[in-house]
Parts: structure tokens; C-alpha cells; sequence
């Protein structure tokens, strides 16, 4: 239980600080997502409408890509094996690191700019991208098991949010974003301005 909650807390409102960040960075972004609320400005949202908000999704999917909040996962080799392509030998008991954010950016396994913030890449060119490419959640029996609780929060937040306010870039300093490795990788300098609509 406790397990749960140091992992759950940190990770989700992490992705949450970055999604408002670059919201704050990219106000076409910020309308689209407007737009695709519609009127809905104020009442709650059922799961079926959250669940109809499919380009809030692929901007979710975009700050997990950008910033994965973790920024790898550790394996431990129960057998000898040797890496494909080189062929460098590993043995039982070996630590492998299977580095996220390095995948995220790596422009073998994308065909839009990685380095370009655009959500619109999961629905066009970059649709069906290596499965592996885009882990933030890790992968196989351990991957993490608060995923679909932390995806469903960071919608939900996210909708209720953009109903009501429009995030604005703080400056190019207080705004500057920046990677700090805490728990998570958090932004280094975030500062946004908040008008209700
Ligand atoms: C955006 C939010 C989150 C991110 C990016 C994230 C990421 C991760 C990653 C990368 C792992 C390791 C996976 C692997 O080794 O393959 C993990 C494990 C884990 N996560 Fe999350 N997580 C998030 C939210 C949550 C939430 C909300 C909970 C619980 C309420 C949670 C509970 C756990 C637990 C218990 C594990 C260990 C699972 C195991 O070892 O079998 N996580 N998470």
C-alpha cells in the first residue's frame, strides 16, 4: 500500500506539471482541446464523454513522450544472453537499464521530429510507432500496475481544467521548463499564467 501511494503520487502530478507547461508553450494546442470539449464548460464529465475526448488523449500520450516522468526501468538477466546487433555478452544476474526518455527521442523509431512537441504525430505518421518506443509505464509483468488509474486522473484533471482556464507562457526564464531529476524528471523552471475563462 505504501508502495502504492509513493508511486502513484509523485509520477501522475509530475506529468500533470509538464501537461500544463507545454499547454502553456503551444496555445494551439490549449484551443484544440478547448474545441474539443465543446460547450461543456462547467458540469462534470461521465466516462463516456471523457472517453470521447481523443485528441486530449493524444496530448496526453505527447507529454508522456516528451517527459517520460521516469526515466527508465531496471532488469536483472535470470539467464546468459547477448545483446542483437552487437552482440555484447551479458551474463546471469546483470543489471540492464532500459533508458524511456532516450527511446522517446530517438529518431530511428520516429518519423515526425521527436524533438517537436506535436500530439498530432498519434494520429498521422507516427500512428503505429514501435510499441517499444513509448514505454512511460514500463513494459511486461512489471510494468506499472497504477496505469490506467493515473491515465484516467490526468485526463480527468486535464478536462476539468481546460473548461475553466487558459494557461499562459510565464516568460522565456520562469517558463523555461528544464529537466531536474528528483523521484520523477520535473521540470526545472515552470511559471504560467492563469486566466479563467
Ligand atoms: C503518470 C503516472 C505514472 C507513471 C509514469 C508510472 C511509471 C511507472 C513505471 C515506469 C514503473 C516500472 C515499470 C517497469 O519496471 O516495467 C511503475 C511501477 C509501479 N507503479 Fe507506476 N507510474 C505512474 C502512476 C502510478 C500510480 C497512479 C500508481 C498506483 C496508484 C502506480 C503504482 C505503481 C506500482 C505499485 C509499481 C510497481 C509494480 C511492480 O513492481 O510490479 N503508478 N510505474
Amino acid at each position: 500500500m505504501l508502495l502504492f501511494l509513493v508511486a502513484g503520487y509523485e509520477s501522475t502530478s509530475t506529468a500533470l506539471t509538464w501537461f500544463i507547461h507545454h499547454i502553456s508553450k503551444h496555445p494551439r494546442v490549449q484551443a484544440k482541446i478547448k474545441a474539443e470539449l465543446g460547450d461543456n464548460k462547467n458540469s462534470r464529465l461521465s466516462i463516456e464523454q471523457l472517453d470521447s475526448l481523443v485528441y486530449l488523449d493524444s496530448v496526453i500520450d505527447e507529454v508522456l513522450r516528451f517527459v517520460p516522468p521516469t526515466n527508465g526501468a531496471a532488469r536483472t538477466l535470470t539467464s546468459d544472453d547477448q545483446l542483437p546487433e552487437s552482440g555484447v555478452q551479458l551474463y546471469r544476474g546483470d543489471q540492464v537499464f532500459i533508458p524511456f526518455y532516450n527511446l522517446t527521442r530517438d529518431k530511428r523509431y520516429w518519423k515526425i521530429d521527436p524533438e517537436l512537441f506535436y500530439p498530432e504525430r498519434f494520429d498521422g505518421e507516427d500512428k503505429s510507432h514501435d510499441a517499444y518506443a513509448l514505454i512511460p509505464f514500463g513494459g511486461g509483468h512489471r510494468q506499472c500496475i497504477g496505469q490506467d488509474l493515473a491515465r484516467l486522473e490526468l485526463k480527468a484533471i486535464a478536462a476539468r481544467l481546460m473548461q475553466r482556464v487558459t494557461f499562459g507562457d510565464g516568460g522565456s526564464e520562469v517558463n523555461a521548463g528544464g529537466h531536474k531529476q528528483q523521484f520523477t524528471i520535473v521540470p526545472k523552471h515552470i511559471g504560467v499564467t492563469i486566466k479563467y475563462d
